[in-house]
């Protein structure tokens, strides 16, 4: 059975191809389009999965919608019209959009794919996230926990899910929370008074939140009571979300923890107001964290159950999903590499096949690599005409080469295979550095990807390796397998990774098994020989402000435009002529 799922019109459109029961591919608009974040309908993206597996629309069995249209837009007319005559601005744009598209999603499918509209379904919009969380983990029995900014109305769910000997499964969502009261806007609130972009940048909070102290907990309490039933309601009077779309925090959330920050004006750290941000950060991040472990700890009491999938855009948060596995009880935490929206697409295929025609159940590789292939070939190809050197190496060569730059402070371009369904770099489209230096974090902001200082880098090293630098409770190589959750390095090894340790001592790390990337697996054990250390800085392949990088295109035209060294797609390695000369690495240490 062939089964299309889609995600489109919030924000990362998607679609994921399932052939009887396994993924085929799935690839985000935004990869395709070059536009980041692309909300539009993801018809690149279909078109992509359809090509990649050669099928016509025609033989596709089902295509399904990643959320119910019709109680989409029951949630908006019902916020608007409860808030009338506040809303009344807001209330044509809401309208307009839902009427525009998502409302008549079955038409707009059904006529671009030319299938019949009883071909096409529509999941809950956060069954789709547990179906992506769930389905996708090497788990049979498991509790389950959605969170996002809102879907229909859903904006968290508690549940539980199974896979059973006789080929059948099961997904049960026993409770939810409704907008307006949702952790996820709650966050994203914050992200928008702290003048970042909403529904994009909330890393970004997270990030800032490891230079403040939670000083203001109290306060953000103010802003979110916890309910009897283990759930929580937030204080509508310090919101505007549910009301207009043109601002989410109110006047009164103003007067409790002082005026906003603009968009652009620089965050300087050593002034109050600098400081004042960044508690505003940990503050709201420490009341994200508690509410999400007191809720998963509840679950793992209800449930009995040692396994959480954890899906939605909330589960991003890899400080957050840390405490969750240390602290709720459960013994292994599993989020997918696409928690988020564009997860859903391939969450509302699979629900589909098991659930909605109960095929039998079978086993989702476990990686992330579902996009398009990268051609070594093209790169070549451009390179050479711009009069570049180019290699084509053996394998066992390059990954000594490779080694060899790393080594000598060289930033190195990482093209290998498929690239990665969802928002991270996992080794396939990677830039790749040497991790010791505070310089060398510097240079990458600098000169590649052109941002805030305050942001930390990634580490990736091999599974073997992962527990002699960073402090992981047990079952955290799991979570690190995605980059979904941050550790502390170990103190002694901060000073010799500090390009990746962040400012609290964490590092947001991925612990790569050989089997799921092989070829940066050896590659981290040829830098080890070199350095000691087998790890490396992680960190995704693009420059700010556009997507991660797709096609070796796509990959050149970035190395061309910015400090990366050496580019490597497959077994073409392509060099800058001034790349800087080799330095010993331990003038680097510092
Ligand atoms: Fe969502």
């Amino acid at each position: 059975m062939k089964i299309l799922g889609i995600s489109a019109h919030y924000h990362d459109s998607a679609a994921a191809l399932v052939v009887d029961g396994v993924p085929v591919c799935a690839v985000q608009e935004e990869r395709l389009s070059r536009r980041k974040n692309d909300a539009t309908f993801p018809a690149a993206a279909i078109e992509w999965c359809l090509d990649r597996a050669g099928i016509e629309p025609a033989a596709l069995d089902a295509v399904v919608f990643y959320e119910r249209s019709m109680l989409k837009l029951d949630r908006i007319l019902t916020s608007s019209l409860r808030a009338f005559p506040r809303s009344w601005r807001s209330f044509p744009n809401a309208i307009k959009n839902s009427l525009g598209e998502k409302v008549w999603v079955r038409g707009i499918i059904s006529s671009y794919l030319g299938v019949p509209r009883s071909r096409i379904l529509f999941t809950d919009h956060h069954m789709a996230h547990a179906a992506a969380a769930f389905f996708t983990a090497p788990t049979r029995r498991a509790a389950i926990l959605t969170a996002d900014g809102v879907g229909e109305w859903a904006t968290l769910t508690v549940g539980r899910a199974e896979r059973r000997d006789d080929g059948t499964a099961d997904v049960t969502l026993m409770r939810e929370i409704r907008f307006p009261h949702s952790l996820g806007m709650l966050y994203s609130t914050f992200t928008a008074y702290l003048g970042f972009a909403v529904n994009e940048d909330e890393y970004k909070v997270m990030g800032l939140a490891a230079y403040g102290r939670p000083t203001m907990t109290d306060r953000v309490r103010r802003l979110i009571r916890r309910t009897p039933d283990g759930g929580f309601a937030l204080a509508p009077e310090y919101f505007e979300y549910q009301t207009t779309a043109s601002r989410s925090y109110s006047s009164k959330f103003v007067d409790l923890f002082g005026p906003a920050r603009q968009a652009y004006d620089p965050i300087d750290l050593e002034t109050d107001e600098g400081k004042r941000f960044a508690d505003c950060a940990a503050s709201v991040q420490r009341v994200l964290e508690d509410t999400l472990v007191d809720i998963a700890r509840g679950l793992h009491e209800e449930t009995g159950l040692t396994d959480l999938c954890f899906g939605g855009g909330v589960a991003l948060n890899g400080v957050a999903n840390a405490r969750i596995l240390a602290e709720s009880g459960f013994e292994r935490v599993f989020v997918p590499p696409a928690p988020g929206d564009a997860g859903c697409a391939l969450g509302a295929a699979l629900y589909a096949d098991r659930i909605y025609f109960h095929n039998e159940d079978r086993d989702v590789p476990d990686h992330p690599f579902w996009g398009p292939p990268v051609d070594a070939a093209e790169l070549a190809r451009a390179a050479r005409e711009d009069g570049h050197d180019v290699d084509e190496l053996d394998e066992t060569t390059l990954i000594e080469r490779t080694a060899d730059d790393l080594a000598a402070g060289r930033i190195v371009g990482w093209m290998d295979g498929a690239s990665e369904f969802g928002p991270r770099a996992l080794g396939h489209r990677s830039i790749l550095a040497a991790p010791h230096s505070r310089a060398m974090r510097d240079r990458l902001n600098r000169d590649i990807k052109y941002r805030e200082e305050f942001r930390p880098f990634a580490p990736v090293t091999t599974c073997e390796a992962a527990d002699r630098y960073f402090e992981m409770p047990s079952g955290g190589a799991r979570l690190a397998r995605f980059m979904s959750g941050v550790f502390a390095v170990r103190p002694e090894w901060q000073a010799e990774l500090a390009a990746v340790t962040h400012v609290d001592g964490s590092a947001r790390l991925q612990a790569l098994e050989h089997d799921m990337a092989p070829r940066l697996h050896r590659l981290l054990e040829a830098y080890g020989r070199r350095s000691g250390i087998p790890v490396l800085l992680n960190t995704s392949f693009n420059v700010a402000g556009e997507p991660i990088v797709n096609r070796a295109a796509e990959g050149y035209s970035t190395f061309r435009r910015c400090g990366i060294d050496v580019l490597i797609a497959e077994r073409t390695v392509v060099r800058k002529h001034a790349s800087p000369p080799a330095r010993p690495l331990k003038e680097r240490v510092t």
